[in-house]
């Protein structure tokens, strides 16, 4: 039977724009998601935006905005940033939805029928901030720990949901179920909490003060508590009450959060669940907070940390590296560029990307880019006895991921590409091969480190999807294939005989503060990754592209430029001989030009290269590894021009 995995991050507000924290968890459920994608099982992401309440209504008075106008806007922005960060949620929920308001209605009617909402007045103190009433014993100094003011002592009539009635009941439940919160630390304090007599739970606003929520269905002149509204959704976005999608994945439902809403989803969540007749979700994921120079990030300080430009400086897999190796999920960690840069120039540019390029160049250098066949024997003598390390890094890793232990899975992966880098230093291939005897020893070591950085290559797709997909190119394997299978990668299977390697590339620029990667000639795509293309070009009438002369020619002759790395020179047949000079020396050899057809710009003005006139332009695709050279798909007479 496949196992599923349905896996949320909170839905966030509305009220100001995403940072740094809500991408935080929201990538930590994308990375759990596409591991759990590796070993088979069904997935269900599930993230999006709360946007009812009075700190929306607020947010849209300061912009000017209808609270309609502003959460369309502001939900917008989330649901869009995603898709940069390659966070592929399923579904993305917004408590504006007709469904979603219609399941909200629906269970209140269930619990209110149920006896288990009642009516009543009700003097206290509120903060605005929080949308909540507080007692005394919550405060801290006489002031709301949030916001840092004191609340307003404010009297309503409201309804109230009977929470009280579960406590016995839910403290039961954790003690029976030692991992329904995690990690340990976070399970205590709310055992702790739950030492305390619980309060009902006030689940309604009068709209005369707050018109912008779900109508209470039995009474319409009450909006509902937008928690009790938010944490719905959770069962809305999956069909409740029927539907398959409720079915296959309630029963494996985690909730992912940081530890500011703990209450909400560790106490009021669970009662509301049982009260409604619904089974309870499974785990509760808790993690710490990113703070910004030891204090806490927020708007009003101006210390938000904008994840789209962190993105944009160093690269996204560097980015998504560097939280989830930082992070040791359910404690809090510093943020600062500093650290974010000694990363990725240790780990990622020095430790990974040298390990990568290292060993790919050897392989061309003295196995021609092909990946040689060993015999099982030879493996075993020369393979550097990387076989039981690897299955040792794979466990770990599936161990760690499981367990949310993002830090350790990422750790086990790096001390494999350590394990690597020692196994080039003390084999020393370029050694054996300055002796034919050593030939068969050579190829083994080489195709046993091409193992190695598959295997590195498969670990890393959940956190680093656009990285393993790179490396799987340049592997010579389908970096779109279905290949990241967490059992095959850890068979420790032999890399397939007779693989064309690419070229060494490298991953991972080293980096200063504040300074920008060299951009990348090669794009990266894969199974999740959006290639970085640039952006179309204007649009051009028939007439400016009747101005291209573009011909097939055949390559008649080609050769290295001198001193020039890059340039090769052609002489090409196009009707006429020409010769051109094309920046394709380092992904082709003369060679394998030579009776080749090619596309030529024709009509290019001449221009003087390295002492060489060059005739016109080749046409190359922009390819994963470097320039691909475009061409007929038969032969053509040379000089055809094209329509
Ligand atoms: N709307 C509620 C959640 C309702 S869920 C039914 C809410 N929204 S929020 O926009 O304030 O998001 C809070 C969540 O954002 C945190 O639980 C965490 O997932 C993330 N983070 C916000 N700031 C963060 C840090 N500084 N560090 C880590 N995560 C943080 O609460």
């Amino acid at each position: 039977m496949t196992m599923a995995f349905y896996i949320t991050t909170p839905i966030y507000y509305v009220n100001a724009r995403p940072h740094l924290g809500h991408a935080y968890t929201t990538l930590v459920a994308d990375a759990a998601s596409r591991f759990r994608r590796m070993r088979g099982e069904e997935v269900f992401f599930l993230t999006g935006t709360d946007e009812h309440g009075d700190k929306i209504v607020r947010a849209a008075e300061k912009e000017g905005l209808t609270p309609r106008e502003y959460v369309d806007r502001v939900s917008r922005l989330f649901r869009d940033l995603w898709p940069e960060l390659a966070i592929a949620p399923d579904r993305f929920i917004r408590t504006t939805e007709p469904n979603h308001q219609a399941v909200v209605a629906r269970v209140l009617n269930r619990i209110h029928q149920a006896g288990d909402i009642y009516f009543s007045e009700y003097e206290g103190l509120y903060c605005f901030g929080c949308e909540r009433f507080y007692t005394e014993r919550e405060l801290v100094e006489g002031k709301c720990p949030d916001h840092q003011v004191a609340p307003e002592r404010i009297r309503e009539a409201n309804y109230f949901f009977r929470m009280s009635r579960y406590q016995s009941w839910l403290v039961d439940h954790i003690q029976r179920h030692p991992d329904f919160i995690r990690p340990e630390r976070y399970r205590n304090e709310v055992l702790a909490f739950l030492r305390e007599p619980l309060e009902d739970l006030c689940i309604s606003r009068p709209r005369s003060r707050l018109d912008w929520g779900i109508p209470l269905p039995f009474d319409e002149r009450y909006v509902t508590y937008v928690w009790f509204d938010a944490l719905l959704n959770y069962v809305s976005a999956l069909g409740w009450p029927d539907g398959k999608l409720f079915a296959a994945f309630w029963p494996a439902a985690r909730h992912l959060i940081a530890k500011d809403i703990l209450k909400p989803h560790a106490i009021y969540w669970p009662c509301m669940l049982q009260a409604a007749g619904i089974p309870l979700y499974r785990h509760l994921h808790v993690h710490g907070y990113w703070k910004v120079e030891e204090g806490k990030m927020s708007k009003s300080l101006g210390n938000v940390v904008e994840p789209l430009a962190l993105k944009d400086r160093y690269g996204l897999d560097a980015f998504r590296y560097f939280l989830l190796r930082e992070m040791a999920f359910g404690l809090d960690a510093s943020f600062s560029e500093e650290a974010l840069v000694q990363r990725l120039n240790a780990d990622l540019a020095n430790d990974l990307g040298n390990l990568f390029s290292r060993v790919l160049t050897m392989a061309w250098k003295y196995l021609d880019g092909i990946v040689p066949a060993v015999d099982p024997e030879t493996a075993r003598q020369y393979g550097l006895g990387l076989g039981p390390e690897a299955v040792r890094t794979a466990s770990e890793f599936e161990r760690a991921m499981e367990a949310f232990e993002f830090h350790r899975a990422l750790a086990a992966v790096w001390e494999f590409i350590g394990r690597l880098n020692k196994a080039v230093d003390l084999s020393a291939p370029w050694e054996l091969a300055k002796k034919k005897s050593t030939r068969p020893q050579l190829e083994a070591v080489l195709a046993s480190l091409l193992k190695g950085l598959r295997l590195v290559a498969g670990l890393l797709y959940p956190v680093m999807p656009q990285t393993a997909a790179r490396m799987q190119a340049q592997l010579g394997l389908d970096p779109n294939a279905p290949f990241y299978d967490l059992e095959e990668l850890k068979s420790w299977k032999p890399f397939p005989a007779g693989t064309r390697l690419g070229k060494a590339i490298a991953l991972f620029p080293r980096v200063e503060r504040g300074e920008e990667p060299e951009p990348e000639k090669t794009s990266a795509s894969g199974p999740a990754g959006s290639p970085e293309r640039p952006p179309l070009k204007p649009e051009i009438g028939i007439e400016d592209f009747l101005k291209l002369d573009l011909r097939a020619a055949t390559v008649l002759h080609a050769e290295l430029l001198p001193k020039a790395k890059k340039l090769l020179r052609l002489e090409i047949d196009l009707g006429e001989r020409r010769t051109i000079v094309a920046g394709i020396a380092e992904h082709y050899r003369p060679e394998e030009l030579i009776g080749r057809q090619v596309i030529v710009l024709a009509n290019l003005k001449p221009a003087k290269l390295m002492g060489v006139v060059s005739q016109g332009m080749l046409l190359a695709a922009g390819g994963e590894t470097g320039p691909v050279l475009v061409g007929p798909e038969k032969p053509v007479p040379p000089g055809s021009p094209l329509k």
